[in-house]
């Protein structure tokens, strides 16, 4: 794409050229359809509409020195997808259909995806929706799954630099036997009052404590949350948060250079011990904190005193990038080149 500034792109929605589909109707699904528009024609009782039958994914394709795109540990992509269909009684994609929507809208957008260099990636998302009509309060009987992709930069704007999260009580984004551990809309809808409470107050992104008793560390908007603190890297254990693929591959890079990993749960009043502090996704990266403040108590919390990020977040982050984007060794074979 001519006259696109890859290295200052925001985490927003450009226009590709296509975008792949599949029909889920009479107990099977059909063949991917291939499709430049940018529209989809649903039915007006369709589940996903009214009851938010729907789970979506967020993954990226990366382009290395080589001109070659590669695609990041898609499996587990595919199967939290699964877990969130399960969840909430849709049909499940099977592990090769996903495979092949994914590669074959990559692939049908080269042009889209950022050069190596710029930092930026193609951010694909898969969506799962219920689309057979119902009124009462019951799965739909037809599901689409559609494909598309766009060009982003980091989801926060100060990319690899310290942000502010803002603590917040009084809104919960899920329960704990609830749907927080998938990946469905209906959590982002009920995250949006915590993330305009904090936006609204000058911090980019929420902290949700767990909704029982408002004592653990859940998460950091839509990412993971970690501390590092005595060589040890510390995320929260927690029924209602989502398992972060990203997280679960920063867990294995800590390993990998010899620090301890702790999931567990993660109380407030530990916070101010660590030493560093991030939050972690698909989308965020891995973006360091430099302050929690909790909106309630007035209470801040500041890491990374000289405005720089610590200096374990720094060596993970350019670990996990370095093999994103193939400069170092696949070495937990998490990378396919797809062409
Ligand atoms: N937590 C939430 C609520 C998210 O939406 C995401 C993004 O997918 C994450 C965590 C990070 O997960 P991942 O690293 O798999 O993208
Ligand atoms: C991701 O990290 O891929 C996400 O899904 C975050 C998104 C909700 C903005």
């Amino acid at each position: 794409m001519e006259n696109t500034d890859w290295k200052n792109l925001p985490f927003g929605y450009i226009k590709s050229d296509y975008n792949v589909r599949c029909y889920y109707r009479n107990g099977e699904w059909g063949e991917l359809e291939i499709s430049s528009k940018e529209h989809i024609d649903i039915h007006i009782a369709a589940t996903c509409l009214h009851y938010g039958q729907q789970a979506f994914e967020g993954m990226k394709a990366f382009m290395g020195k080589d001109g070659k795109i590669r695609l990041f540990r898609w499996q587990d992509n595919a199967k939290r997808m699964n877990r969130s269909a399960e969840g909430i009684f849709m049909a499940p994609v099977p592990e090769e259909l996903f495979k092949e929507a994914v590669v074959k809208t990559v692939l049908l957008n080269r042009r889209f995806s950022p050069p190596y260099g710029t930092g930026a990636a193609l951010y694909i998302r898969p969506l799962l929706l219920g689309t057979g009509a119902q009124v009462g309060v019951k799965p739909a009987n037809e599901y689409m799954f559609m494909v598309f992709v766009t060009p982003v930069g980091p989801y926060f704007k100060e990319g690899f630099n310290p942000v502010k999260i803002a603590i917040i009580k009084d809104s919960d984004r899920a329960a704990p036997l609830g749907t927080g551990n998938i990946k469905v809309g209906g959590n982002y809808a009920a995250s949006l009052r915590g993330i305009m409470r904090a936006t609204d107050a000058g911090y980019v992104s929420p902290m949700y404590l767990d909704a029982r008793i408002k004592k653990y560390v859940d998460e950091i908007g839509a990412a993971n949350f970690f501390g590092i603190k005595n060589n040890t890297y510390i995320t929260p254990k927690s029924e209602s948060i989502l398992p972060s693929i990203t997280n679960k591959s920063v867990m294995t890079l800590a390993r990998d250079i010899g620090m301890n990993v702790e999931c567990r749960p993660v109380a407030v009043e530990e916070l101010e011990s660590f030493e560093e502090a991030g939050a972690c996704g698909t989308a965020a990266i891995i973006t360091p904190i430099g302050e929690i403040h909790d909106l309630e108590t007035g209470k801040t919390i500041n890491y990374c005193k000289d405005g720089k990020p610590g200096a374990i977040s720094e060596k993970i982050y350019n670990r996990l990038l370095s093999i994103q984007f193939g400069d170092e060794e696949d070495k937990f074979d998490w990378i396919e080149i797809i062409g």
